[in-house]
């Protein structure tokens, strides 16, 4: 069993997937930090020097290696899904779900680590409740082919965790 928790930058994804991963007994990886290790650089570094076409070959490669691996919940990007033929094979190898967020919920939550992200790293505070409400209306159509849509507001790992449990259930019977 593999499952990828998709969503925006901001959206809890590594934070509530730890935690699911250790409810579940499985491992966890987040696909940022895959890439940083292998790269020996941050992705600020990777997309300042080698430019962001570069990262995203690089983000597909470390996807496709996770297709590899047994009973991991693996945290992707929130470009992850929006390049290449990335969602169908996350779809195809595990179960997707979908972490919502408002994006003034998202924005709020980047500006404390905007430096950290190098899509955001220059934008002023309208700038980017700007940037992320676009970006987010063109993104919205890779992220809703998740299996699962889950509101992250008051999201806690205990809920996430029975869905899952629900979801797996339901698989087996079907
Ligand atoms: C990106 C999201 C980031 C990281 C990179 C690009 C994006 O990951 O992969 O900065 O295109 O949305 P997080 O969503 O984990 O912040």
């Amino acid at each position: 069993m593999r499952i990828y928790l998709i969503g925006y930058m901001g959206s809890g994804k590594s934070t509530i997937g730890k935690k699911l991963a250790t409810r579940l007994g499985y491992s966890f990886l987040d696909l940022d930090n895959v890439i940083e290790e292998e790269q020996q650089q941050t992705v600020a570094e990777i997309f300042l020097e080698k430019g962001e076409d570069a990262f995203r070959s690089l983000e597909r490669l470390a996807l496709h290696q996770t297709f590899e691996m047994d009973d991991i919940v693996v945290s992707v990007g929130g470009g992850t899904p929006v390049f290449y033929e990335n969602m169908e094979m996350m779809k195809r190898n595990g179960l997707c779900i979908y972490l919502k967020s408002s994006p003034e919920l998202l924005a709020s939550r980047l500006q404390r680590n905007q430096q950290q992200r190098p899509l955001i790293a220059s934008l002023s505070q309208d700038e980017l409740l700007l940037f992320v409400r676009e970006q987010l209306a063109k993104r919205l159509v890779f992220y809703e082919k998740s299996e699962m849509h889950i509101e992250a507001k008051d999201l806690t790992p205990a809920i996430l965790h029975t869905q899952v449990l629900h979801w797996i259930e339901n698989k087996s019977k079907s």
